[in-house]
């Protein structure tokens, strides 16, 4: 299976919206990675419904929805209404995890949990069965434009065991940092969606940074 991309749109320009969500779908990107951020469980601020709204008009590639709020339950639904394929809610933020994500399936989304860089890849042991990704923060969630936290490469690796140990389906995701310069040692330890937001829409020519990690 080839590395899926995923553009964040954190990065993009928020006045030219349309442009740069089209931009995406005439690439070779797979998905749109949104980030949404309540202020609470992170220190900023993002975008919130009538954004996503507004992008998923325009959108021709499944939405990857990244729920950096607390007690994300209260929003499951609404997220499957946007036309969110996948909805990742953080490990720090569940208390019941099991539950929040039985429900986001039964709304008809992919599930998805991402830990923090200081939550360990153990912490999973008991539910890996009932997600279908994990986004590994490869930086403090909150910002774009961070450097990579290099021991994001061993966390990457713990989790392939752990996958390859129950014979799951879940998929591997990075996010934070992702460049030219750590995109092919990610793939090796296992990665299979790399989440890049600085890196192509910082550049001069987004569509072919995103056709580099992709290659
Ligand atoms: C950080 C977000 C990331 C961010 C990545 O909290 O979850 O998706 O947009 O941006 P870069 O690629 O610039 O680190
Ligand atoms: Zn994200």
């Amino acid at each position: 299976m080839s590395v899926k991309i995923a553009p964040s749109i954190l990065a993009a320009d928020f006045a030219n919206l349309e442009r740069d969500t089209k931009m995406i779908n005439s690439s070779e990107a797979d998905w749109f990675h949104i980030d949404i951020m309540d202020g609470v469980f992170v220190p900023n601020i993002s975008f919130g419904i009538p954004v996503l709204a507004a992008i998923q008009k325009h959108a021709k590639k499944p939405l990857d929805v990244h729920l950096m709020i607390i007690d994300p339950d209260r929003y499951i639904e609404t997220f499957a209404d946007l036309g969110a394929a996948i909805l990742t809610v953080h490990y720090e933020a569940c208390d019941h995890l099991h539950r929040t994500l039985q429900k986001i399936k039964s709304c008809g989304m992919k599930a998805g949990v991402a830990l923090n860089p200081h939550t360990p890849i153990a912490s999973l042991d008991s539910i890996i069965q009932d997600i279908d990704l994990v986004c590994i923060m490869s930086v403090n969630p909150g910002f774009g434009g961070q450097s990579f936290i290099e021991n994001t490469f061993e966390k990457v690796k713990q989790l392939k065991k752990l996958i390859n140990q129950y014979s799951s389906e879940c998929l591997i995701e990075i996010d934070g940092g992702v460049t030219n310069t750590n995109y092919s040692e990610l793939i090796a330890c296992g990665a299979n969606v790399l989440v890049a937001g600085s890196y192509v829409f910082k550049a001069e020519n987004p569509a072919e940074n995103i056709k580099l990690l992709k290659s």
